[in-house]
């Protein structure tokens, strides 16, 4: 075991070979979320009356910010927003729409922003829309008429309803959530797994028969620390296994009582958490003789402080658009979700979508003020590397690595990472050092890729673990270079700071 008071580099090797994969990396694996909830939507991306706002009210600044984050997918409207969430509210002439109380979050909801504002919103932003339905309030009827709405072309009455409101093309979305967090005694219209597994498969099948191309992903668990982990999705996927594609999970973590060693080592839950889910549906499937793969949509996930007491929903009540889980990241939640995305691409082969929860504001990598700057926080820099470089194929790799004992999660290893290989000829290691104190000298042998070099090299790190970037210093934490970086003779040889995030990238002869 490391000496703590020690501050020599650790040592540790990854071992790879261009032939041992996990798979192909979809690109949904770097989606995000929008949710009414807080300032997501009003004075996140949306707010009219903002100097950089277009034609849509949509801010220009956040939306320049999320295509360098490289967001793909984004999932909408919630969330447990959508669980009493009637769509119809938020179509239509703006002036004439309803304000609604939101009893999930407490507030007012003035529904100046809706279906097509989001669709307008996904197509500036090039991302593709994930779109989730009421299974709490509402049910069958209710999605078929938005399914109606969104994805038929005309000449009937959901679809002659669009195109009254000026969108003469159905927006075509694919990829469907039946519901949100279904198991959740907190979930408006909570459900046992047996009703929602049942209202889910009839839902899926009417859809099907709509759309028979849509994709759909059943509710699994809202944490893996849910008394119905397991059983649950063992009985909703009983119930939705021919109808459904994907089943959800859901995950938030925080640094607990000052253990940042367990918090560094949350993946380890995460990884539990898809191994879990993977079983209990392979099980289904072996019950069932069938020949179909559910995958995970991994559709919830970051970093989350749920027990500070500003995150709680006790904010001034029924306000509009109020100052809700506002998050400020430091370099230490950074690197936890460097290490979560790390999970994610290791697991590529079954985790086949997933979402950063949430985009602006609340528990977000972007942060705006109303009427001023949008900026990135420290979460921003690992979820940006990942999307733009974690491209192709995820090797299958082994790590040798000093280990440490946390009260969380036993023993882990202090060094995290995973490998990428990508068409152009590109291979790109994902590397966290847990360690608070010490730097790890990282190796790797490459000689199985032919010639190798040059390197680049970029670290997320700092001397103050509580960094992090706000209003008044926006740019207080970001990647630096790390020149010292080298590949000779197919070795690869790098050092990376205590706590960091590292993205190396090596060129391979084509
Ligand atoms: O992302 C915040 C909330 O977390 C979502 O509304 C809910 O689905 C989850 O519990």
């Amino acid at each position: 075991m490391p000496n703590p008071a020690d501050d020599t580099p650790l040592a540790g090797a990854v071992h790879l070979d261009p032939n041992f994969t996990v798979g192909e990396v979809n690109p949904r694996l770097f989606g995000s979320f929008v949710e009414h909830l807080g300032r997501c939507v009003y004075t996140g991306v949306f707010e009219p009356d903002h100097p950089s706002a277009d034609a849509d009210g949509l801010r220009t600044d956040v939306l320049a910010l999320i295509q360098e984050l490289g967001v793909t997918m984004v999932r909408y409207p919630g969330g447990n927003f959508v669980s009493g969430y009637r769509w119809e509210d938020g179509v239509g002439p703006a002036e004439q729409r309803p304000r609604r109380l939101d009893t999930a979050w407490r507030a007012v909801e003035t529904n100046q922003f809706g279906l097509n504002e989001f669709m307008r919103f996904a197509d500036k932003a090039g991302v593709e829309a994930m779109q989730a339905v009421n299974l709490g309030t509402r049910g069958l009827q209710e999605t078929l008429d938005l399914l109606e709405y969104t994805n038929h072309p005309g000449a009937t009455a959901w679809s002659e309803l669009r195109r009254s409101h000026g969108v003469d093309k159905p927006h075509n979305i694919r990829l469907w959530c039946l519901g949100n967090e279904m198991d959740g005694p907190w979930q408006l219209g909570h459900k046992t797994a047996d009703e929602y597994g049942r209202l889910a498969a009839l839902t899926a099948q009417a859809m099907r028969d709509l759309d028979p191309g849509l994709e759909l992903v059943a509710c699994g668990s809202s944490s893996r620390s849910m008394p119905t982990f397991g059983s649950w999705e063992a009985t909703v996927l009983e119930h939705t296994y021919d109808h459904v594609d994907f089943i959800s999970c859901h995950a938030y973590y925080e640094e607990k009582n000052g253990d940042v060693d367990s918090f560094l080592a949350s993946a380890a839950d995460m990884e539990a958490f898809i191994d879990g889910v993977v079983a209990t549906a392979d099980h289904i499937r072996a019950k069932r003789h069938s020949a179909k793969q559910i995958n995970l949509s991994f559709d919830e996930w970051n970093v989350w402080y749920q027990s500070r007491p500003h995150n709680n929903t006790d904010t001034p009540d029924w306000s509009v658009a109020p100052r809700q889980l506002e998050d400020a990241y430091s370099l230490t939640d950074a690197v936890v979700v460097g290490s979560l995305l790390i999970t994610l691409l290791r697991h590529c082969d079954r985790v086949t979508a997933a979402c950063l929860a949430q985009l602006v504001n609340v528990i977000a990598p972007i942060m705006t003020e109303p009427g001023g700057p949008a900026w990135r926080q420290t979460t921003f820099f690992p979820f940006a590397d990942a999307a733009r470089h974690g491209r192709g194929q995820v090797l299958r790799l082994n790590l040798d690595s000093p280990v440490h004992d946390t009260a969380d999660h036993g023993r882990v290893p202090l060094l995290h990472a995973t490998a990428v290989q990508d068409g152009d000829g590109t291979l790109t290691v994902f590397a966290v050092n847990r360690d608070t104190t010490r730097p790890l000298e990282l190796t790797a042998d490459l000689r199985a890729f032919g010639p190798a070099g040059p390197v680049w090299h970029t670290a997320l790190a700092d001397p103050d673990r509580h960094a992090a970037n706000t209003l008044h210093q926006q740019d207080r934490v970001t990647p630096a270079q790390v020149t010292e970086t080298r590949a000779d003779d197919g070795r690869l040889k790098a050092l990376l700071p205590p706590l960091s995030w590292n993205t190396i990238r090596i060129a391979l002869a084509p």
